[in-house]
């Protein structure tokens, strides 16, 4: 956290501002209901205006345990997400707390509100999948007294713990068995608007300049992570004529939906085209062909994830830790020789 030498703002001092009691600041910095929202918004303008940061002893003494904590997920369709509920669920239980669970479909607004909703609840701590850092005007959801944890994606800016998978890695290990497996012209069906797509596109590029192949814009095409976006990357991709003997997809589901366009226009996997994913969920060793992927080890993200906000919780002072997990190339048929036919998992 800030540890900033400017004196820290009193929670009388923000009282003082807002003109209400310390009581009433306490009670809406601890989410506590039966205060409207007029009260609430001229509390925190004070406390945006100040900068307060409760004492981090204070945190520790906020003594009210629900024993629950929520987890916020930006795509509840993709079989990703539900192997980390799974994995969180487990874990979060296993240590005597209850899930609250929230999906946001990656809207910026949908983020904002599942915090303050999760806030109302009491929760003691918050697993956050996001897609954007939090707007200035949320900032101050970082001073309140519940922990929150950065999983799956990091967010630029936002000083919180993080458990994630090193997605440039993944990326790089990607394209370089393609061009291992003699493929020289690689398209990117790239995602949109996250961290992770930013994170898997350097490793696609690195891998490329490793291997002194040329980056070529027109093989990258960014859509939505998931089955139309993959459909719809390789439709503009022949669209525009491009030329290309291998298709890295940024998610299993994106790899999905560019495998049923390329076999809709007549092109064979692996045999005019090979194809990897990223994520290995559970369908990827069924689909036919099996598909090649990027294994990320989404239970032990989960259960790390839980083990660092549970520390957090019981020392809301510790220190951001950021946890890097290693991903693994898994090949299957979608990627391998040409003629391939194997139908082995
Ligand atoms: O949400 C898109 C992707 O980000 C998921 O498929 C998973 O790879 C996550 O890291």
């Amino acid at each position: 956290m800030n540890k900033g030498n400017l004196r820290r703002a009193t929670i009388k001092e923000v009282a003082q501002a807002a003109g209400v009691s310390i009581a009433t600041v306490s009670r809406i910095l601890n989410s506590q209901s039966g205060v409207s929202e007029a009260l609430k918004e001229q509390v925190l303008r004070a406390v945006r205006e100040l900068h307060y940061q409760p004492n981090a002893v204070a945190r520790a003494l906020k003594v009210q345990k629900s024993r629950s904590i929520g987890l916020i997920i930006p795509d509840i369709e993709n079989p990703f997400f539900p192997a980390l509920v799974r994995s969180v669920e487990d874990s979060a239980k296993a240590q005597g707390y209850s899930l609250i669970l929230c999906n946001t479909d990656g809207k910026p607004a949908e983020e904002s509100k599942y915090i303050k909703f999760l806030f109302s609840k009491q929760v003691d701590g918050i697993l956050f999948v996001g897609n954007s850092a939090f707007s200035e005007a949320d900032k101050w959801l970082l001073n309140v007294q519940t922990p929150i944890v950065l999983l799956d994606r990091r967010i630029v800016g936002l000083p919180l713990s993080t458990v994630m998978v090193d997605n440039q890695a993944g990326a790089f290990m990607a394209v370089e068995h393609l061009i291992k497996m003699g493929r020289k012209r690689i398209a990117l069906v790239g995602g949109k608007d996250t961290p992770t797509n930013s994170e898997r596109l350097a490793g696609y590029k690195q891998a490329l300049q490793a291997y002194g192949i040329a980056y070529a814009p027109e093989l990258v095409t960014q859509g939505a992570f998931n089955f139309d976006g993959g459909y719809a990357g390789i439709e503009r991709l022949l669209r525009a004529g491009c030329q290309f003997d291998a298709v890295f997809a940024a998610n299993d589901m994106m790899a999905i939906g560019a495998v049923e366009c390329l076999a809709k226009n007549g092109i064979a996997v692996p045999d005019d085209v090979a194809v990897v994913g990223f994520d290995d969920i559970r369908m990827a060793a069924w689909y036919k062909p099996a598909l090649s992927t990027i294994r990320q080890p989404v239970y032990e993200m989960g259960r790390l994830a839980v083990t660092t906000l549970l520390e957090q919780i019981a020392d809301p002072a510790a220190e951001p830790k950021s946890i890097m997990l290693c991903p693994e190339l898994v090949v299957r048929q979608s990627s391998g020789e040409r003629g391939d036919h194997d139908d082995k998992k």
